[in-house]
Formats: C-alpha cells, sequence, structure tokens
C-alpha cells in the first residue's frame, strides 16, 4: 500500500471545519492519507454535507438507536474496520471514546482539542476556561486517544497569544485557524510513519524526502 492510500476515518458532532481542513489537504496533495469514512453520533452534524459534496461515504450512529454508549460505539468501530481504516481522527467529536473503539483501534485515535494540554483538557469549552483563568498563552494540542480523557500522548501542539480584548469567540477562532493546520499534518506524520511513541513521549523522525 503506498501511503498515498493509507485510509483513515474521521469521527465528528458538528461544524466539522477540521474535517473540512483534512479535505482541502489531502486534496492538495499536503497529507498522504485519504479519508474513507465520516461518521457522526449526531444527524444534523454540518459536517456531514462536507463529506457528502466530496462523495466520501458519511454515516450515522444516533444515541437513541442503542441501549448504551459502548454499544453505539462498537457499531462505529465495525463500520471503521470494514472501511479498512488504520487511523481514526477525532474532530469535534463530543463523546468520551470507550474501550470498544480503543481496542479497535490500538494506538490508532487521535484528537484535536483547543489548549495547551495538559492545560484546560476533560470538557468542551476549553478556550472559555483559559480566558478565565487568566492565562496569557493558549493554543490546540493533537494528541494520541487513551483512556484517560485528553490525556493521552501528545503528537503536536502550537500556541497562541491571548490578547487583552480577546473574546471566547475571537480566541477560538484563532484557535480553530491553528487547529485547521496542525491535524492535516499529525495525520501525514502518522500517515508517513513518522510518528513513534515512547512512553509517554511522541518522537517525530525527520523528513526522509
Ligand atoms: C474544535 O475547536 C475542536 O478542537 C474542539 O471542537 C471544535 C470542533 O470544531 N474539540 C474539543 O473541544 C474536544 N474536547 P469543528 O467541528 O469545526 O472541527
Amino acid at each position: 500500500m503506498t501511503v498515498e492510500q493509507f485510509p483513515i476515518g474521521v469521527l465528528i458532532s458538528g461544524r466539522g471545519s477540521n474535517l473540512q481542513a483534512i479535505l482541502d489537504a489531502t486534496e492538495r496533495g499536503e497529507v498522504a492519507a485519504r479519508v474513507v469514512a465520516v461518521i457522526s453520533n449526531r444527524e444534523d452534524a454540518f459536517g456531514l454535507e462536507r463529506a457528502r459534496c466530496r462523495g466520501i461515504p458519511a454515516v450515522t450512529f444516533p444515541r437513541r438507536d442503542y441501549a448504551t454508549r459502548q454499544e453505539q460505539q462498537a457499531a462505529m468501530a465495525a463500520e471503521l474496520q470494514r472501511r479498512g481504516v488504520r487511523l481514526v481522527v477525532l474532530a469535534g467529536f463530543d463523546q468520551v471514546v470507550g474501550t470498544a473503539l480503543l481496542r479497535s483501534f490500538p494506538n490508532a485515535i487521535i484528537n484535536v482539542h483547543p489548549s495547551l494540554l495538559p492545560a484546560f483538557g476533560g470538557g468542551l469549552h476549553a478556550q472559555r476556561e483559559a480566558l478565565d483563568h487568566g492565562v496569557k498563552v493558549s493554543g490546540c494540542t493533537v494528541h494520541f486517544v487513551s483512556q484517560d480523557v485528553d490525556a493521552g500522548p501528545i503528537i503536536l501542539q502550537a500556541a497562541v497569544e491571548v490578547r487583552d480584548d480577546d473574546t471566547e469567540e475571537s480566541l477560538s477562532n484563532r484557535i480553530l485557524a491553528r487547529e485547521h493546520r496542525l491535524l492535516p499534518r499529525a495525520v501525514d506524520l502518522i500517515a508517513r510513519n513518522r510518528v513513534r511513541v515512547e512512553g509517554r513521549r511522541v518522537l517525530i523522525a525527520p523528513n526522509q524526502d
């Protein structure tokens, strides 16, 4: 299999701007992977449209269709495996990932979070928490997903300065712009087999090209 074929699945719950960034980057040839499935736990997630526009299968797994979240995520995992996915990318996915997905994709699930972890992890309002805390620098993190929420080994981070006149919206927008570059970059590094995990540390091999 050539690196260009490295199949990834993207899990979303809403807007899907990070999904869009991955799709655009793959189309520009900047990411050595292709999105073979987009999966959402919410039927109204706008990101589903973004996928369908590109002819990418977009499948929903509504919570009400399953007795437990574990069963719901087991169904997602089965769909991803059926499509040959080698890396699962959480891009604004609002569920905690349980053992069904973790066991199906060991060390092969990554997430983007809008703060410099380990600060402001564990929630869905990291930018608000950063502002409330008064930090001068925040940013975003791409990390491997483990059983502990937002605590897996860190692959890439980018810092974003917090300005005195920032609102939650203005800070979120600047962080999001950095996410859109960081997440595709992390996918590319993994697709090119340049990422190695040693305990908590993620080592990135130099580019051989
Ligand atoms: C992004 O800012 C992402 O970092 C955040 O949700 C947003 C999704 O935007 N994720 C989390 O907070 C996870 N804890 P998008 O749907 O436009 O990609």
